[in-house]
């Protein structure tokens, strides 16, 4: 089942990081609050004896599956693992303490644990036990695989990503606010996709009423946590016969608001929505993410409309973008552009985007970045 190979070279090292990485993605969309860890057990004479990946809901750790997998086989082995093992008792005891246990003599792992209280903590105890550390290897590509975990942690927020579909001259509706569908149904479905891998999907309150979209997941693949439905709406204007409303009760939906919705907040939360009425009302979008923070919200997926991605743009809260362009043009002075908000001056004030990628998908192009540091 597993391969056999050759000796340790850094080739080596890096070829079985990767497939512990590729392990880790097993876990997509089902490991928040935590994150993707996939781990490879090597016998000390070269085989691959046990292979595991974390999922949320299985509780039992990466590193765990591929422990018992190996059984006896571990002793003297090497243990690769796409994140930090932790030293730590959370759900399930520390994995550093099976790492030992089981007589594993060399760890190699890309990244540190980005939760500051235990970060390091887990390669030093491996060290002290007296197993060999091997760090950084494909850094890049696991810390990229976990950008979410990481931003939750490290900036104590959800990981926010923007994703807005337009023609190729940047609009997202017609003049009279048509804007179904302007990409393909490829794109859509690729749209639905991504949905599936955030904790919460976001949009304004001129969206809800423009389009009455379901905001939903519909993948159809298992999820650890329902998808949360955020409504930025300072007012409570939402209609109570939207469809974000109505089906309230299915699928979870939270609206927030300034404390003008106050009057209108017991019958929204008679729908089963709930409302959080928040300071200064949710026109601070770093307010709103410090209220999804609470929620233990790890990553969050704007959709709109211009008026939200303009106020995410400017206080410099989007993480990572993704713009389908359809292969058409709509033109028009009033026909909203994808991203609002006052915009800059200077173009030196624009923001620039880094580490771009492009696919086609169905007819659209989809563009994929980060915004530079
Ligand atoms: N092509 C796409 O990808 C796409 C996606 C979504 C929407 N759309 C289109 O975009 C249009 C709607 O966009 P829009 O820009 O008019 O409205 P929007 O961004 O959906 O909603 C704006 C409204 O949300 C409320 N809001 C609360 N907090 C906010 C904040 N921090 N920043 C901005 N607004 C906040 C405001 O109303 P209160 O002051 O009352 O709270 C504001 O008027 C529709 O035509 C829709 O079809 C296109």
């Amino acid at each position: 089942m597993h391969e056999k190979t050759a000796k340790t070279t850094s080739s080596y090292d890096e070829s079985l990081t990767r497939r512990a990485i590729d392990l880790a993605e097993a876990g997509r969309g089902r490991v928040s609050p935590s994150p993707l860890v996939g781990c490879v057990v090597v016998s000390n004479d070269g085989e691959i004896v046990g292979e595991g990946a974390y999922i949320f809901s299985e509780v039992t750790h990466a590193e765990i599956y591929a422990l018992n997998e190996a059984g006896e086989r571990a002793r003297g082995g090497t243990a690769y693992v796409s994140l930090e093992p932790h030293a730590h008792h959370g759900r399930t005891p520390p994995c550093t303490e099976a790492l030992i246990k089981a007589g594993i003599k060399r760890v190699v792992c890309p990244m540190e644990d980005p939760n500051p209280l235990v970060s390091g903590k887990g390669f030093q105890e491996l060290e002290s036990a007296g197993i060999e550390v091997v760090r950084g290897i494909l850094k890049d590509v696991a810390e990229k695989q976990n950008e979410k975990f990481i931003c939750w942690h490290r900036n104590r927020r959800p990981f926010v990503h923007l994703k807005s579909a337009m023609s190729v001259d940047g609009r997202v509706a017609t003049k009279t606010g048509d804007s179904k569908w302007i990409t393909s149904a490829s794109a859509r479905q690729y749209g639905q996709q991504l949905r599936y891998e955030y904790d919460a999907i976001l949009v304004g309150a001129d969206t809800v009423r423009a389009d009455d979209p379901a905001l939903t997941d519909r993948t159809g693949k298992p999820r650890d946590r329902d998808l949360l439905r955020v409504v930025l709406d300072s007012s409570l204007r939402t209609d109570p016969g939207s469809r974000v409303v109505s089906t309230a009760p299915e699928h979870p939906t939270l609206f927030v608001a300034g404390s003008e919705g106050e009057s209108k907040a017991e019958e929204i939360r008679g729908s089963g929505a709930e409302v959080a009425v928040i300071q200064g009302g949710p026109r601070n979008v770093s307010v709103v993410l410090d209220e999804l923070y609470t929620r233990q919200i790890t990553s969050v997926i704007v959709e709109g409309g211009p008026s939200v991605a303009g106020s995410f743009v400017e206080s410099g809260l989007v993480d990572k973008f993704t713009f389908f362009l359809a292969p058409k043009i709509i033109g028009g002075e009033a026909a909203p552009a994808a991203i609002g908000g006052e915009g800059p001056s200077a173009l030196t004030e624009a923001i620039g985007l880094r580490d771009m990628t492009f696919e086609l998908v169905g007819p659209d192009l989809m563009i994929t970045a980060y915004p530079s540091e």
